[in-house]
């Protein structure tokens, strides 16, 4: 959409595009969205017009389209102006209510089959300059990558997630070796036993991004990894299940962690949604569910609605297993897919870390 012409009105500068569609942005909004250098800070890109102190003249002087800058130029009664980039009007036509970013629908898989350019690379083409461009659209397409002949150790499985962005801390510790013959393990994942599908930190506010692993010692037997779809099971869900989908969009439900110098509790919906309705955030732990309770007729809903979503998700048929080789590097969106693990007999070392959702979605903008 182009600029066609511009007119002054009493409220606003009227914007007429040239597919035939009108905009009206508030003299106010023109002021305060004014990218000329003395309003927004060349480089930091930060506001520095205050129209809030002092409460501004808006009498204009003129309005003129500025061709060679790609701009609209306003005059104010009080000799300044603003400076209005064309591409922030485009990208400002229509109303829309500022909403978190949706999960990359329409590429959601409900079994493994379902993953039409499946998710892998070599280590040495993550290596190439475009490497990482790649990995990144492999997450956003299926939910996970897996990069294989990498380097068996912790320093460079640590140098590919670094690639993307820095190695997030939490109680785990940030970038983290461990086994499954801790003494006093804190957390299922450190031990041999069945975890069912879940995600990461539903006791915390803000739950990890992107979550990698890469095994670096096998001398065992079992512990496949299995991962499922939790954007396609909200998506069927919401087909065939309005009323459960309903119920886990709308109920807070608390993920606990509790050890003793530690009580971490957070509180959000399973299915997480914006304001367009789409699905921001999947977040199910069952064995982390802290307790609560509803009026009765609301808990045994809320129990028939989160029984589908556990059945579906543990449904073998929606779930891709793999098993975790030395050399092979599994990064995952811990906001769309659930991971899990069968039990395993042995030996196992693995390596691996969190990285934040702000900094996924910032490459994904930059790439
Ligand atoms: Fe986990």
């Amino acid at each position: 959409m182009s600029i066609k012409s511009i007119k002054n009105q009493i409220n606003g500068l009227d914007i007429l595009w040239r597919n035939g569609s009108s905009s009206c942005f508030p003299w106010l909004w023109i002021r305060d969205h004014s990218e000329s250098e003395l309003d927004l800070h060349p480089d930091s890109k930060q506001r520095q017009i205050d129209v809030f102190s002092e409460t501004p003249d808006n009498t204009i002087i003129n309005s003129t389209i500025d061709h060679k800058n790609k701009s609209v130029i306003v005059r104010w009664q009080d000799q300044t102006y603003s400076s209005i980039s064309f591409e922030l009007l485009e990208s400002m036509a229509t109303v829309c209510l500022p909403s978190a970013q949706a999960l990359n629908h329409g590429t959601h898989w409900n079994s493994a089959r379902e993953i039409k350019i499946f998710p892998e690379m070599s280590y040495e083409d993550f290596m190439k300059n475009d490497g990482p461009k790649k990995w990144l659209n492999h997450i956003q397409r299926s939910g996970f990558v897996l990069v294989t002949e990498a380097p068996v150790t912790p320093e460079s499985t640590q140098e590919l997630m670094e690639r993307m962005a820095y190695v997030r801390n939490s109680i785990f510790g940030g970038f983290s070796v461990w086994d499954n013959q801790l003494e006093n393990p804190d957390d299922t994942a450190f031990t041999s036993l069945a975890i069912e599908p879940h995600t990461d930190g539903t006791y915390v506010h803000d739950a990890p991004g992107l979550q990698t692993l890469h095994c670096l010692k096998k001398d065992s037997i079992g512990g496949e990894n299995q991962l499922v779809d939790g954007l396609a099971i909200a998506e069927k869900m919401r087909i065939e299940y309005p009323e459960y989908f309903k119920i886990l969009s709308k109920i807070n439900i608390p993920g606990r962690y509790i050890k003793t110098d530690t009580y971490l509790e957070a509180k959000r919906p399973l299915f997480r949604v914006n304001d367009e309705g789409n699905i921001v955030q999947v977040s199910f732990n069952n064995h982390d569910r802290a307790p609560f309770r509803l009026d009765n007729e609301s808990m045994i809903k809320f129990y028939d609605a989160y029984k589908v979503f556990h059945n579906l998700a543990n449904d073998k048929n929606r779930q891709f297993q793999f098993m975790l080789e030395p050399g092979k590097v599994l990064t995952f969106d811990n906001w769309r897919l659930l991971h899990a693990r069968s039990a395993l007999t042995g030996y196992r070392q693995l390596c691996g870390g969190y990285q934040n959702r702000e900094d996924f979605e910032s490459k994904l903008r930059l790439i």
